[in-house]
């Protein structure tokens, strides 16, 4: 079975990443109008992602793995950071359902994590259901257009050169398209980032007010 990143036995490498997160939390709030509501961030690993959205929103944010050890992390990193929005972590497997209502959560990203999903299907269709009408959820991987070229050229370059092999397989703007249709995701668009290496990118769904 593949597996995730190790995070410590990688820390280097992932540390180097963390000038992304907060670029990637303000293109989410511009891009989605975030302030308050609930935010899943799914796949959380050590939570950076969820935590960078609680600086600059009122969010609720839920931390969402399947690695129990990832959810000590965010916890951690919650605790040794300024914020105080009400914060839940939840262990469980998306492709096995996650133990929340319909309609739940305003807001739901998921960074990198559903290249390591057994059924990325039934884990898209599972983030659909908890999304609320008039919420978007944005899921699949890369570093987000607020990146600037030198510091994606750096990325790039840190990742052929640690020697870090990706035990992972990223899925192409075509393949992640049939995911979201197989998943019966009505409204959607492919946002590809870098359509050079052809794979990489993202889901953007939105789920219609009824
Ligand atoms: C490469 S890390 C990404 C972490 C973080 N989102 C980021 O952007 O750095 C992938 C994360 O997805 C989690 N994951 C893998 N399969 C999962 C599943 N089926 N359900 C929930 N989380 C899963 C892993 O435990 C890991 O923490």
């Amino acid at each position: 079975m593949l597996k995730p990143r190790d995070f410590n036995a990688d820390r280097f490498a992932y540390d180097a990443m963390l000038p992304v997160f907060p670029l990637l939390a303000q293109q989410c709030l511009d891009d989605y109008q975030l302030d308050q509501g609930i935010c899943l961030d799914i796949g959380s690993g050590s939570g950076h992602l969820g935590t960078e959205i609680a600086k600059i929103t009122n969010m609720t944010i839920y931390y969402i793995d399947i690695d129990p050890q990832a959810l000590a992390q965010a916890a951690r990193l919650v605790a040794g950071s300024n914020i105080d929005n009400e914060t839940h972590f939840i262990q469980a497997d998306i492709c096995q359902g996650l133990p929340l209502e319909d309609n739940f959560a305003d807001f739901i990203i998921s960074r990198g994590s559903m290249w390591f999903w057994k059924d990325q299907v039934q884990g898209t269709a599972e983030i659909y259901r908890v999304l609320k009408a008039g919420g978007t959820a944005l899921i699949g991987g890369g570093l987000g257009r607020y990146v600037p070229p030198t510091m994606r050229q750096r990325f790039t370059a840190l990742r052929r050169n640690s020697g870090h092999s990706e035990n992972y397989r990223r899925l192409s703007a075509k393949e992640l398209e049939a995911v979201a249709i197989k998943a019966g995701i009505p409204e959607f668009r492919i946002i590809e980032e870098e359509p050079k290496e052809k794979k990489g990118g993202w889901i953007e769904m939105h789920k219609p007010m009824v």
